[in-house]
């Protein structure tokens, strides 16, 4: 078993230890306004990226740890064993650009396999949390020029000029399964702006987990430690500190469900008895029973995600699977 380290405070000298950071400011602004229309909808709906402040990253990279959350040591196993044949895939000097990168443990597999990589973007909502890892990184590695972008996945990234687009080739990053968190049209939509940041001749390495059992998908979305269940009621906690929002926390609970029809799990916190939140002079009422809904987590088979990556212009060039075919790992190319 992979041991995967504990998550850091950042420090003020974090910045200096990039070749550069770029911040599109994925901003609090947006998290009142997507509050409010969430909250107006039905049924009641907030995105999964306001998961991850300081705070929840760090109880992700907890979840990481918990034995029922199969994908992230199965998907450093699988990295472990494959990386000699990305490094050929791939070739010398490359530039990898990770997105979502978090703590950038699983870059690390990656960046010891390959040739030589000449340069390493992560790129991640949590600013603090983004040039912490980044800095880490930065230090552990230092032949390869490390830079930040701090941004949210949806919006249109242009690297900056000091990018290094030299001889090899863009390698996009994108493990975790995170493009699970999007439907399917969504995903596609992102696939294809990470083909135009890649280019022509660029590849994606792409990680996306796979239809199993149900019973083991719920056991790792509400872990017997609560771990999940804490991370998903730690974006009220941000609706309270940041939006000085009234609510009851108490009032809600983690629900985790499979929806058998789309092939995904679904979070939802579900008020536990008749009770309202107040956010901005607005007041919006639950009924006992229901649910904010917080998070999708689309399940394929290699081949409904393969489906997907055609649609941004991706061709196959290797999928791997671990023994237990629990979690799948794409290497796709951009012609
Ligand atoms: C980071 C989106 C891949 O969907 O498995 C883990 C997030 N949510 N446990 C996932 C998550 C609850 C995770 N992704």
């Amino acid at each position: 078993m992979t041991l995967l380290p504990e998550t850091r405070q950042p420090h003020e000298s974090d910045e200096k230890h990039l070749h550069y950071f770029a911040d599109y400011e994925p901003s609090t602004g947006d998290f009142l306004t997507d509050t409010l229309a969430g909250l107006a909808r039905s049924p009641k709906s907030i995105s999964p990226k306001y998961f991850y402040d300081q705070k929840g990253s760090a109880l992700f990279d907890e979840i990481c740890r918990t034995p029922e959350y199969y994908v992230t040591r199965t998907e450093l196993a699988l990295l472990d064993s494959i990386g000699p044949e990305i490094a050929s895939l791939t070739g010398p000097d490359a530039v990898v650009v990770e997105w979502g990168s978090g703590s950038s443990w699983k870059v690390r597999k990656l960046l010891d396999a390959l040739d030589r990589p000449a340069e390493y973007i992560a790129i991640d909502i949590s600013r603090e949390h983004l040039l912490a890892a980044a800095a880490d990184i930065a230090k552990d590695y230092r032949d390869v020029k490390i830079g930040a972008v701090c941004a949210d996945f949806l919006e249109h990234i242009t690297l900056p000029d000091k990018a290094i687009f030299g001889k090899g080739r863009k390698l996009g990053f994108l493990p975790g399964s995170t493009i699970g968190n999007f439907a399917p049209d969504t995903a596609a939509r992102i696939l294809r702006r990470i083909a135009e940041v890649v280019g022509s001749g660029g590849a994606l390495l792409i990680g996306a987990d796979l239809q199993k059992d149900e019973s083991r998908l719920l056991a790792a979305y509400d872990d017997a430690g609560g771990v999940t269940a804490e991370f998903n009621l730690n974006v009220l906690d941000r609706m309270t500190v940041e939006l000085g929002a009234k609510l009851d926390r108490d009032a809600f609970a983690h629900e985790v469900r499979y929806n058998k029809d789309a092939h995904r799990i679904e979070m939802h916190l579900r008020a536990k008895y008749a009770t309202t939140i107040e956010v901005s002079g607005k007041s919006f009422a639950f009924a006992e029973g229901e649910t904010i809904h917080s998070e999708n987590s689309h399940k394929f088979t290699p081949d409904s995600f393969q489906a997907i990556a055609a649609q941004a212009g991706f061709e196959r060039q290797k999928v791997w699977t671990d023994a237990d075919n629990l979690f799948s790992l794409h290497y796709l190319v951009l012609p």
